[in-house]
């Protein structure tokens, strides 16, 4: 549901994103006859570009697991310049279109940056030495309910942004460290953030959530 909506979303966001590069390009060549032509044909089309970028990006505010700082200021920047584009586009003005350009690609940009994972503290294993073994239901469960509840929920099943059960996977050890260090789709990559040793004790933990 999350993935196909997101495909869905992420496809819309890039014709829209073309359909008004084309535009301000040709504003900018000063084209105007090239414009209005552009302008009449894509009506339509871009009420429905629009709607549909409009629409699965709402449906996916509410499947998505964290609203961070920078999704709130892309949300705001898209909402900015819808207005700035209908009026850019009225009046051709170039810098307003130039403008409205630059704030949808910077919001398309952050929407990439807020992907990253900060690094939390986890008590259990500060002052911890060096050399000391991790166990999984101290040190393996800690690290999993900072970093790995959000999307997988406590018990591995809450499946907020897209996330698979944790119950019913039936990935190896070998995979899932793979995939922590690498991560896929909406699941962020831990290789810097966690050690190596952390990785693995996580892993054990995920495995212990099976049924
Ligand atoms: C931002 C949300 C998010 C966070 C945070 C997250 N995951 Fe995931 N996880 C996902 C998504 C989405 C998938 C499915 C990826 C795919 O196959 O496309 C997934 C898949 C997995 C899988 C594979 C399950 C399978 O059978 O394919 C494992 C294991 C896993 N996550 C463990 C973890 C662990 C451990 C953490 C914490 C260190 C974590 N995840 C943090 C979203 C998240």
């Amino acid at each position: 549901m999350y993935k196909g909506l997101l495909h869905t979303h992420i496809t819309f966001v890039i014709l829209f994103l073309v359909l008004y590069t084309v535009k301000t390009g040709l504003l900018l060549a000063e084209k105007k006859e090239a414009l209005h032509l552009l302008r009449q044909k894509t009506k339509i089309p871009e009420i429905i570009i629009s709607s549909i970028f409009f629409l699965t990006g709402i449906g996916l505010l509410f499947l998505i697991a964290e609203i961070k700082a920078l999704l709130i200021v892309k949300i705001v920047l898209v909402l900015i310049s819808i207005p700035i584009g209908v009026v850019a586009f009225k009046k051709e003005n170039k810098i307003l279109a130039t403008l409205m350009l630059a704030m949808l690609i910077l919001s398309y940009g952050l929407a990439e940056m807020s992907k990253k994972v900060e690094k939390k503290e986890i008590p259990e294993l500060v002052n911890l030495p060096a050399n000391a073994p991790l166990e999984v239901n101290v040190h393996g469960k800690a690290i999993y309910k900072q970093y790995c509840t959000i999307c997988h929920g406590e018990y591995g099943d809450a499946g907020m942004s897209g996330a698979k059960n944790l119950k019913v996977s039936r990935l190896s050890q070998e995979e899932i460290i793979s995939l922590l260090q690498d991560g896929r789709g909406t699941m962020p990559s831990y290789a810097k953030i966690l050690s190596d040793k952390e990785i693995k004790v996580v892993s054990e933990y995920v495995i212990s959530l099976r049924k």
